[in-house]
């Protein structure tokens, strides 16, 4: 039957089988409740994106979506938090400056932030999989290694990487520290979280062992996960454009022919790149995102417009770091070579 036979194909043709969305700057503060809860200043400084009611401490039993009154994401119905370290200049006269972040292709006028994918299937994994659970409210976990300093330290990690981007729409190719050169349209990094959870603990104490990767294969391809970690999630995934077009210069870069971007620990070769995520969704609006693919019009979810998004924010707890402006130490007193 001609029909059939056209819907079966339809099934099998690549479909965006993601949710792909921006989510503007709520704050840029030294607060840290996943790894250093309660703690005031954190180590270092993180830029944060979602729910208003992210604070230095976030009980994992309070109900965050019902505690948040806007959120910075496109979704309306996601209270979720995540954030990244924050990127700095480290000029040739050893003074530092903030790298801004910039709207990602698709999102002109959404401030600073992030864009964030929940991805149900690689894109281009021309095979239906099984479907993908979302996280449950209480959820959180963490990516990367804030001391890794060379490619052995963040072997075990997948798919934390750096793209020098020559235009808005650059992906390729990704590399796993910061690049030699001038990227003409600034650098983006790219943080994916592993996708096998073991369907018991929301958190763990490293914040990443109640989750794994596919025990062969990536998510992309549909690799199984582990029987330790039996339960098939979707993939988050965050994207971060940094604006490093006024640091383009090289008679501003160091001498020794080094680059001069360093992350907000301290971290002058990249390998430190690490990402945090606490779940925050409204109800099943997550799970029924990702039982229906969808490719940023999601029927299913409610959306707000750019404007709801940026004015969504939140004033910084500790105000003695000055994030504006040339300064002669990285917040928290963090030196450039940790
Ligand atoms: C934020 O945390 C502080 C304590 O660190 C607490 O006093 C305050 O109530 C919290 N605010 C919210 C909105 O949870
Ligand atoms: C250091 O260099 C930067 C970049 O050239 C410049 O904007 C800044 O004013 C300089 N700071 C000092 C203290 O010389």
């Amino acid at each position: 039957m001609k029909w059939l036979s056209l819907t079966t194909l339809a099934l099998f043709a690549p479909s965006h089988a993601l949710i792909r969305f921006p989510c503007a700057q709520l704050v840029v503060d030294r607060l840290d409740p996943l790894v250093n809860p309660g703690l005031i200043p954190s180590p270092h400084l993180h830029q944060i994106v979602g729910g208003n009611s992210f604070n230095a401490t976030m009980d994992p039993s309070k109900d965050m979506p019902g505690e948040s009154t806007c959120t910075t994401c496109q979704f309306s119905e996601d209270f979720s938090n995540y954030w990244t370290a924050v990127l700095y200049f480290k000029a040739r006269n050893g003074t530092y400056k903030r790298v801004p972040q910039m709207a990602n292709s698709g999102f002109d006028g959404v401030k600073g932030g992030m864009t964030v994918y929940y991805m149900q299937d690689g894109l281009y994994n021309f095979q239906q999989t099984s479907k993908v659970t979302a996280f449950k409210p209480g959820f959180r976990m963490y990516i990367g290694d804030v001391n890794a300093r060379s490619k052995e330290d963040i072997a075990r990690f997948r798919q934390l990487t750096y793209t020098c981007l020559q235009d808005i729409n650059t992906r390729d190719p990704q590399i796993l520290d910061f690049p030699k050169e001038p990227c003409p349209y600034g650098i983006m990094t790219a943080l994916r979280f592993p996708t096998c959870w073991d369907g018991k603990n929301l958190d763990s104490a490293d914040h990443m062992s109640h989750m794994a990767y596919p025990e062969s294969g990536t998510f992309e391809t549909g690799g199984p996960c582990p029987a330790s970690h039996p339960v098939r999630m979707g993939q988050l995934f965050y994207e971060v454009n940094w604006d490093t077009r006024q640091f383009n210069n090289k008679e501003d870069w160091p001498e020794d022919g080094s680059q001069p971007f360093v992350w907000s620990f301290g971290d002058s070769t990249g390998y430190g790149n690490h990402g945090d995520y606490v779940f925050g969704w409204k109800g099943d609006a997550l799970q029924r995102a990702l039982d229906q693919p969808c490719y940023i019009n999601c029927p299913t979810l409610k959306t707000q417009n750019v404007q709801a998004m940026n004015s969504c924010s939140k004033d910084r707890v500790v105000t003695e770091d000055n994030i504006d402006d040339w300064v002669e130490t990285l917040p928290g007193g963090m030196v450039a070579g940790m």
